[in-house]
């Protein structure tokens, strides 16, 4: 059936950007663990979504308002005037302390388009974007599959922490053997949750810029913080982003809306917006969810108390399910911050290869009906962790998933 396609639209299909476990997750969505009417029930612990606010969201949305005409009309494709204002007031608040101008806003459907439309911007075909890993598994999508950038992982060790170190970056600079347009740093990181601190920052925004080259800072977690960390954006580290600075934020992570499709590019650079522009039609927000993020930004009561109730939760369900596998003997990375954090499986590997990695994944998900992210999609250079996205299912669902890989893990021993 593929040859009636043309050899990119072939190459989809063929090498689908969209990983299996992901694939597996959708196809058991009908099959979903509830505690009285399926308690054996699929769970799905790989999707970097938050479930655990949806009480305090439904009012928001479902609540009365007035729909303007101008919600079923074009608009600029980057975001109507008002929205961009209310979302420069939010995120100025916020994060970045200080007043943004709404110009230098460009809003589009979700995260993965900005950083997509923003590569495509900043970066030509060939050219290399260094990524320190462990990643985000979607990065490759964004920027290799129609920007045809080339990813240049920079692979921390575990034997470090996976702290960055700054030679680490550097090696990869240097060997990366293509031009290296730019760097992609995640603050909190996917899928550590941790926090960077300002001195980290420092230190990487001081490389990039001694590189002359851009440095997007992935921010979506920035309002997720759980634990015992205040987040730095990195829009507050210099008087003004300059050129090369680019900060990435969405509706997707802190407002728990992943699926309203809303992602923030902050950039200075008023030729990155035009060009942004250009491509913006493609990707835009509908003007009906503008009118609805917007409102709910402007009930500033009501969006703190939200922000603050998400991260009371998330501190609840991280600590309930951190207690279930610390009483099944399960290492993990403590985390402080987003909806997921790393286990280290390597103790249960009858050898630590990819191989392995890959068939723990797949016992895991056909035994105990439980889905993991495995370490491999969030390239980590070495085999035998997964991440564990405990925000998507309620915490007991989560915890019964930690005794259901427990038992999968002692019918080994
Ligand atoms: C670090 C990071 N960046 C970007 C994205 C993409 O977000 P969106 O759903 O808004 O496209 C995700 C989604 O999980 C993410 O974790």
């Amino acid at each position: 059936m593929t040859s009636s396609l043309s050899d990119r639209g072939r190459r989809l299909v063929v090498d689908a950007p969209m990983a299996e476990y992901i694939h597996a997750h959708f196809e058991r969505l009908d099959d979903l663990w509830d505690p009285i009417g399926n308690p054996g029930g699929y769970i799905g612990l790989c999707v970097a979504e938050n479930k655990l606010v949806w009480d305090l969201l439904e009012p928001k949305l479902t609540a009365p308002r007035q729909v303007p005409p101008s919600a079923v009309e074009y608009d600029e494709m980057i975001g109507g005037h008002s929205f961009r204002s209310r979302l420069a007031e939010f995120l100025g608040r916020r994060l970045y302390g200080r007043d943004i101008d709404p110009e230098h806003l460009a809003v589009l459907g979700g995260a993965g388009s900005v950083l997509e439309l923003l590569f495509y911007a900043i970066a030509d075909p060939g050219d290399g974007v260094l990524v320190p890993t462990p990643s985000y598994a979607g990065f490759w999508a964004d920027l290799e599959t129609r920007n045809e950038l080339t990813i240049v992982p920079v692979h921390t060790s575990p034997a470090d922490d996976f702290r960055l170190r700054m030679d680490q970056l550097e090696v990869a600079y240097r060997s990366a053997g293509r031009p290296v347009r730019a760097l992609l740093y995640t603050t909190p990181s996917n899928p550590l949750g941790r926090v960077s601190s300002r001195p980290e920052l420092e230190e990487v925004l001081g490389w990039a810029e001694g590189k002359d080259m851009h440095v997007v800072f992935d921010e979506l977690f920035a309002m997720s913080v759980h634990g015992d960390a205040s987040f730095v954006s990195a829009g507050t580290l210099r008087p003004t982003l300059g050129e090369r600075m680019h900060l990435v934020w969405a509706v997707s992570k802190d407002l728990a809306a992943s699926g309203l499709r809303c992602g923030v590019l902050v950039t200075e650079n008023e030729a990155v917006i035009r060009a942004v522009d250009g491509l913006a039609y493609w990707a835009c927000v509908s003007g009906d969810t503008q009118r609805l993020v917007e409102e709910m930004l402007a009930d500033t009561d009501w969006v703190d108390a939200f922000v603050g109730e998400n991260r009371r939760r998330l501190g609840n369900s991280y600590a309930q399910v951190t207690a279930a596998l610390d009483a099944a003997g399960i290492p993990y990375l403590p985390a402080q911050a987003g909806f997921f954090f790393l286990v280290d499986f390597r103790p249960f590997l009858p050898q630590v290869n990819w191989a392995a990695e890959d068939a723990l994944w797949r016992r895991i998900l056909e035994e105990a009906k439980v889905n993991l992210t495995p370490g491999s999609s969030c390239r980590i250079e070495e085999p035998g962790f997964m991440r564990l996205c405990f925000a998507g299912v309620p915490h007991e669902a989560a915890v019964a998933g930690v005794r259901r890989i427990e038992r999968v893990l002692a019918s080994d021993a």
